[in-house]
């Protein structure tokens, strides 16, 4: 038996493909059923297409309730997914979401710390470790239960550009496959109960 999994996406989809690429390797309990935009012009889209794996835009929460329910799906991952989800949305699949975070929360994070900003707010700090974070999402922006996180080092030269690559390099596109793999294996023990 494997977990249903659906992938919510706004942009170019690195960590789509990360998960699409981990399946029946890393990621073997379970399986993407469906990718579900906010954006149309979202490359993850794209990669979905190519894989084989069913891709929609949804335009609010209502539409993309309809797609989890007609995919029957258990688990839902956040990958690069812009929209901040509603109380009511994140209660409905409590434990059922997870989230990828491009530093170590509690750092850089909350409303507002994404993409770039993130890797901007952890040069001007000056920290001189940073990382990712996969977490479980609840109604406080990046403040749900932490699954696992990755701790990447920054360089004197580093850019929000480079240190963006490193980050997903050497954390999200490991850190998320690996968490959802998890995930997904409880998910199925408790369904076999
Ligand atoms: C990643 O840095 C992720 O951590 C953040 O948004 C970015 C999405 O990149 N939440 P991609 O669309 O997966 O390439």
């Amino acid at each position: 038996m494997l977990a249903n999994i659906a992938v919510l996406v706004s942009g170019g989809g690195t960590n789509l493909q990360a998960l699409l690429n981990a399946q029946g390797t890393v990621l073997k309990s379970g399986a993407i059923r469906v990718v579900i935009s906010d954006n149309p012009d979202a490359y993850a889209l794209t990669r979905a297409a190519n894989c084989g794996v069913d891709a929609y835009t949804a335009k609010n929460e209502a539409e993309i309730i309809r797609l989890l329910e007609q995919y029957n799906t258990d688990l839902i991952v956040l990958a690069g997914f812009l929209r901040i989800l509603s109380a009511d949305f994140t209660r409905k699949y409590a434990n059922r979401i997870i989230n990828i975070h491009p530093s170590l929360i509690p750092a850089f994070c909350g409303k507002g710390f994404y993409g770039l900003k993130v890797h901007r707010a952890a040069l001007d700090s000056g920290v001189k470790i940073t990382g990712a974070t996969v977490h479980f999402v609840n109604e406080i922006p990046d403040g749900g239960k932490i699954i696992d996180q990755k701790a990447v080092r920054i360089h004197d030269a580093d850019t929000p550009e480079t240190l963006q690559q490193r980050v997903m390099e050497q954390a999200e596109w490991i850190l998320l496959p690996r968490a959802a793999e998890k995930v997904c294996k409880q998910l199925i023990k408790e369904k076999r109960k």
